[in-house]
């Protein structure tokens, strides 16, 4: 089944006004492979009705497309480069600072990143309390953030083993992070293009989700963020992201392999 031509573009079109994603030419099947279940699912012949559903100003049905149309790929520590100078440097130092390390991992998809960086404070730095907010605009993925529960192959995808036996109980087939982990996550829905959390943290991770937006949104994006960093604080952008952009109020520098954007102490936002 192909996509219309004009409901690709009306997709493309509120992908870009609600979540400021830009979906290029020639994605056709992502609409289709995305699409069609939430059409099937809500007894709908086709994804043209779909559509026509959110046309006709089903908010409901509008959300939902534009959550299932973002791409959601993460998975337990990724990237080891990362995990690695926030174990050796930046956490060390965190520690240091402040008694509770206050961290936004931005973007957090299905949360397996912010489950992340409560495992290593817990299992590395001796159970040290720290606070992570996750937050995404897609709710389905939040629901699965929130639920705590991964399947084998999402365990296999980066979580190492002594982790999976010490900080998961098994339900099923499936894995549930114990409470012990989930006390120091919470998760909250959040639009970066147009919303800030009501706090600021002395880490935030926003990774790989600036390579979906418009030059023009990124930057605006970024200096949002870059607002709710505390002083001595680290901003750490995905690999491929860091190439793509610079940060006016705060100073770029290397941690191990990974390039860190810093607020200097006594800075002003
Ligand atoms: C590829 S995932 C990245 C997940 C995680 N940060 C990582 O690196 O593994 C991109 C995430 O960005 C989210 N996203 C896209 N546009 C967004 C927006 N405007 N506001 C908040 N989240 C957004 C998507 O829902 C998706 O979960």
């Amino acid at each position: 089944m192909t996509v219309r031509p004009d409901d690709f573009a009306y997709v493309q079109a509120i992908l870009l006004q609600e979540a400021g994603v830009e979906l290029p030419e020639g994605k056709e099947y992502l609409v289709n492979a995305r699409l069609l279940p939430v059409a099937k699912e809500r007894d709908l012949e086709s994804i043209d009705e779909l559509i026509a559903q959110c046309r006709l100003g089903d908010r409901e049905a509008r959300i939902r497309v534009v959550s299932e149309m973002l791409t959601k790929e993460t998975s337990f520590f990724r990237d080891p480069a990362l995990w690695r100078a926030l174990e050796t440097q930046v956490f060390p130092d965190l520690m240091e600072r402040t008694a509770v390390p206050r961290i936004w991992s931005a973007a957090t998809a299905t949360g397996q990143e912010a489950y992340s960086l409560a495992l290593l404070a817990t299992s590395r730095f001796a159970a040290r309390p720290i606070s992570v907010l996750g937050t995404d605009l897609a709710t389905g993925a939040l629901a699965v953030a929130q639920a705590a529960q991964y399947s084998q192959l999402e365990v296999n995808r980066g979580l190492p083993a002594r982790y999976l036996v010490q900080y998961f109980d098994r339900n099923g087939l499936a894995w549930v992070v114990k409470p012990q982990i989930r006390d120091l996550v919470r998760f909250q829905r959040l639009n970066l293009v147009s919303e800030s959390p009501g706090a600021s943290f002395d880490l935030i991770l926003l990774r790989n989700v600036l390579i979906y937006f418009g030059a023009e949104t990124r930057e605006r994006v970024l200096q949002r963020v870059a607002r709710h960093l505390n002083p001595g604080g680290y901003l750490i952008l995905g690999s491929a992201e860091s190439t793509l952009t610079s940060i006016p109020s705060l100073e770029s520098s290397t941690v191990g392999r990974v390039v860190a954007y810093r607020r200097q102490d006594g800075a002003d936002s």
